[in-house]
């Protein structure tokens, strides 16, 4: 049996008349950047978020780009940052995270993650602050909410931006509140694998208030404040109709979507739960933690019925990507081991940011040995919403008779 790490063609099939229809509306209309489509798509994705404003671009990497311009010139009252500038980020992140801190002028300040959430520690985050600091982008990794609470108390304290890089978590929430309405700005991708995905790139920026709404919509456009009136320096980052007609398709599903997700997940961890060579996602870690902050005390049972619901706790998961621990000596022959019996299977990500000669002007306050460590141990295992039963059977199959041999 062939097990991809992610099948769209199901999903596609799902939603293939309503996907086909609103597809067709942008072959008639001939309307293809940004218009009426868009427009829809941002008034939903506002709404299903619980926010006020949310602008389309053309990716996740432009909405991270544009919500730091947009921030630096509400802090700074200046387009760019000074090189001085740090932004403190995890260095277990996609790319594009830690490269629109240098697009935008700042450098990026790399502080070590939580080794069972994935996620940039708060603690870690505090004792990198230093007098240059001006903001914090806190990537809510695999579909995992940050500890976000903590997170925003160190940014009022030291009076720093939040950027919140959901790029794998729409949808996911903290107490609550959907990921990406926390912070200052939220950035979101639609990049075609992510949990909720377009049929090419595309991204999303949230803001609170008009005037920061107004500036993104600005900067999209080349920072036209009217017609070939540039007064900044801005992008081609505007959304394409298209994308925006599958994401309106989508956006209705994206609850059952991630909850199936969230099912899967709650498969694999049952199954594997009791294999001491595999760490199951861990989110008790984190809800106890942010608890323990509220100097509750909180019994096994009642965090045990709370574990897997998407809103009801503190910081819930969708699972866009299903990430376990190996040991470092296990991984490499576990990985090949899951491929020859034809299921797909990568380590997301196996090289720390700071390694990469593009961050070289990065700054690395203190030594990074969670990453480190965790760099060497995750493995992703397949999981999409529409996943078929006798797939994950087969994967958990497989998995277990590796580690059972
Ligand atoms: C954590 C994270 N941030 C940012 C991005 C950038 O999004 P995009 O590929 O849409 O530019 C991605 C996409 O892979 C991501 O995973």
């Amino acid at each position: 049996m062939k097990v991809p790490l992610l099948d769209l063609k199901p999903e596609y099939k799902f939603l293939k008349e309503d996907v086909d229809k609103q597809l067709k509306d942008c072959f008639s209309s001939q309307q293809w950047v940004l218009g009426p489509k868009v427009e829809k798509f941002e008034r939903k994705a506002a709404k299903y978020l619980g926010i006020n404003y949310a602008i389309g671009v053309s990716s996740g990497t432009d909405a991270l780009l544009l919500a730091l311009r947009v921030a630096c010139l509400k802090f700074k009252k200046k387009e760019f940052f000074d090189k001085d500038d740090e932004i403190v980020t995890t260095p277990f992140t996609f790319l594009a995270t830690a490269e629109v801190i240098i697009r935008a002028g700042a450098k990026p300040v790399f502080v070590d993650i939580d080794p069972d959430s994935f996620n940039i520690s708060p603690e870690n985050i505090k004792r990198a602050i230093t007098k240059n600091t001006v903001g914090i982008i806190p990537v809510h990794l695999y579909g995992r909410s940050c500890q976000m609470a903590a997170i925003k108390k160190i940014a009022k304290d030291n009076k720093l931006f939040i950027v919140e890089d959901c790029a794998q978590s729409f949808g996911a929430s903290f107490r609550n509140k959907k990921l990406g309405t926390i912070g200052d700005f939220g950035a979101f991708s639609f990049f075609p694998s992510k949990n909720l995905g377009g049929f090419g790139d595309g991204g999303l920026v949230t803001a609170k208030n008009k005037k920061d709404a107004e500036l993104i919509k600005v900067l999209r456009n080349h920072g036209q404040t009217d017609s070939y009136k540039a007064d900044y320096c801005g992008y081609n980052s505007r959304l394409d109709s298209i994308q925006a007609a599958v994401l309106l398709a989508k956006l209705k599903h994206i609850d059952t979507f991630n909850k199936k997700r969230i099912q899967i997940a709650q498969k694999y961890n049952q199954a594997f739960s009791s294999i001491k060579d595999i760490q199951i996602p861990s989110e008790q870690s984190a809800k106890r933690r942010e608890y323990s902050v509220k100097k509750r005390r909180i019994s096994e049972n009642i965090l045990n019925s709370m574990r897997h619901a998407p809103c009801a706790m503190p910081c819930s998961h969708v699972y866009h990507l299903y990430t376990i621990k190996v040991s470092a000596k296990t991984r490499a022959k576990f990985i090949s081991y899951l491929n020859s019996k034809g299921i797909s299977a990568r380590s997301y990500y196996p090289v720390s940011l700071d390694k990469m000669k593009a961050f070289k002007t990065a700054k690395v306050p203190y030594k990074l040995e969670n990453t480190n460590k965790v760099i060497k141990e995750v493995v992703s295992l397949p999981i999409y919403p529409l996943m078929e039963k006798s797939k994950i059977d087969y994967v958990i199959k497989v998995v277990l008779s590796f580690f059972k041999k």
